[in-house]
């Protein structure tokens, strides 16, 4: 099964696909968390986006697309797929069509501007783990270390007021209108996340069934 999580920065598209490929047993393919680590190995591409996520700008389609093909020719996605932050353009949208990527259902994460920016402006992540904590709603056992391997959590860049002030209003430009596209296909379904994670869970599951 072919699964997009669509949605705003910050609003639990990692959180929620990380429980999901687990249950599901297909991998979660984050074009966020791809990019970063291009950046942190300093690649060619990483090179050339990294001002465009610390702006919280979206990098070129072309570069984005290039290394969500690279990721998708491994075998780990031969049964199935949660895309996190892919496709974020209507280019990207049609560059899976054109791909004969079939997707049975794209997922419409949906909170209050305010729950999003408390989300995003608490969240501390592991470098090591990538695990996703949040200082109050999902704290680390300790404070500022990552429960898994005890490495310091980090804040990222683009966690800024600035950038992510920014990126709600790329998204409203650049990434809401997939909501349209994927609505003509018939393959939207809303997943309201104002709730506890595991009645958003609970909720994902019976969207996708
Ligand atoms: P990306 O990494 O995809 O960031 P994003 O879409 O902005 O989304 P986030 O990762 O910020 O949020 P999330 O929805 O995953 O929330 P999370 O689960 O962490 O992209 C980063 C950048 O890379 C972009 O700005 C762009 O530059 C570039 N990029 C990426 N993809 C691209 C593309 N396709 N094209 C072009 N450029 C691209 O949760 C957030 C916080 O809330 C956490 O602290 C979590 O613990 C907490 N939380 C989650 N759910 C709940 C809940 N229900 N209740 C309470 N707390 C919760
Ligand atoms: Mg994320």
């Amino acid at each position: 099964m072919n699964l997009i999580f669509l949605g705003p920065p910050g609003i639990g598209k990692g959180t929620l696909a990380k429980m999901l490929a687990k249950n599901l047993k297909v991998p979660h393919v984050s074009s966020g968390d791809i990019i970063r680590e291009e950046i942190r190995l300093k690649t060619k591409p990483g090179i050339e986006v990294e001002s465009f996520v610390e702006k919280g700008l979206l990098i070129p389609d072309d570069i984005v697309i290039e290394l969500i093909r690279d990721r998708l020719k491994k075998d780990d996605c031969k049964n199935g797929i949660i895309f996190d932050g892919f496709p974020r353009t209507i280019p990207q949208a049609e560059h899976l069509d054109k791909a004969g990527i079939k997707i049975n259902k794209v997922i419409n994460f949906t909170a209050s501007e305010k729950t999003i920016i408390g989300r995003i402006s608490g969240r501390r992540m592991c470098k090591k783990c990538n695990i996703i904590y949040h200082i109050i709603n999902i704290p680390p056992k300790v404070e500022g270390v990552c429960d898994k391997c005890g490495n310091k959590l980090y804040q990222r860049k683009d966690d800024k007021p600035e950038a992510i002030k920014k990126r709600l209003k790329v998204y409203e430009k650049q990434t809401k209108p997939l909501i349209d596209y994927y609505k003509k296909k018939g393959l939207i379904v809303d997943v309201d996340t104002e709730k506890p994670i595991p009645e958003i869970f609970k909720d994902t599951l019976a969207a996708i069934e």
